[in-house]
């Protein structure tokens, strides 16, 4: 998987730097399309109290603008993980001076927060083996599983009724990912779709632990308990 990763990190990295930290940059056709993705996402938060937020795959944190238009009120600890180090020294001359804003450059949230959100991660394939790619969908979504306290949310790609998938992308059925995280990470899964894009977004949210059972105590053990 490392292959592929450099791979997916050399491509990106070529985006921002042709185009800067403007939506094509991060391989988005425009930014209605990019803020009506994070709208589905964001669903995943309770804004009602302070949370802190992984945003895996930042780019060059224009989820921090949408947070700024849609979210000013609310008090939000971010993260931004990217795997191409160009994306980050952009996002950093971007956002330095916020004061509750911090970039990573990695291929793993690295921290515990309260949600983790990811936008366009797993959409260009380049080619690699279908098997290949949703391997490396898995270990995504596990690490986000693994670093999210409450939940977290991802997009995909739907396919197309009347054609074959683009070369070099990835599109799949909802069941495929909805499954995966009811089945093998264990959590509950809300679909949105119909949303104006071809594309549908997971609300995953982690079940509650069920309390270990209590251990029966004898009456022996109760009468020769000290009092
Ligand atoms: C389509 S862009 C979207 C950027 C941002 N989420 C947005 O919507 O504006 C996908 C981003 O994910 C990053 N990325 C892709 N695979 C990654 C991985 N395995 N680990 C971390 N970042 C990754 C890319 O470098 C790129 O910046």
């Amino acid at each position: 998987m490392r292959g592929l990763r450099a791979r997916v990190r050399d491509y990106y990295s070529g985006t921002i730097e042709r185009h800067g930290p403007n939506p094509l940059g991060v391989d988005w056709p425009n930014a209605a399309s990019q803020y009506l993705r994070f709208a589905q996402l964001m669903k995943v938060c309770d804004f009602s109290a302070p949370l802190s937020l992984n945003d895996f795959g930042c780019g060059y944190g224009a989820l921090l603008e949408y947070l700024n238009m849609r979210h000013a009120e609310a008090e939000v600890g971010y993260r931004g993980i990217d795997i191409s180090a160009s994306m980050i020294t952009v996002a950093r001359e971007r956002w330095g001076s916020h004061g509750r804003a911090v970039f990573a450059v990695g291929s793993r949230c690295g921290r515990r927060a309260d949600y983790s959100i990811a936008s366009g991660v797993c959409n260009v394939r380049l080619g690699h083996p279908v098997g290949e790619w949703e391997n490396y969908v898995e270990s995504i979504l596990a690490d986000m599983r693994a670093s999210s306290r409450i939940g977290f949310a991802v997009n995909f790609l739907l396919p197309h009724d009347d054609k074959p998938t683009e070369d070099g992308l990835y599109r799949s059925n909802p069941q495929r990912w909805a499954g995966f995280c009811r089945e093998q990470l264990g959590c509950s899964v809300r679909l949105l779709g119909d949303y104006g894009l071809r594309e549908f977004t997971l609300l995953i949210r982690m079940k509650p632990q069920k309390a270990a059972p209590r251990k029966a105590v004898s009456c022996k053990e109760v009468r020769r308990s000290p009092r």
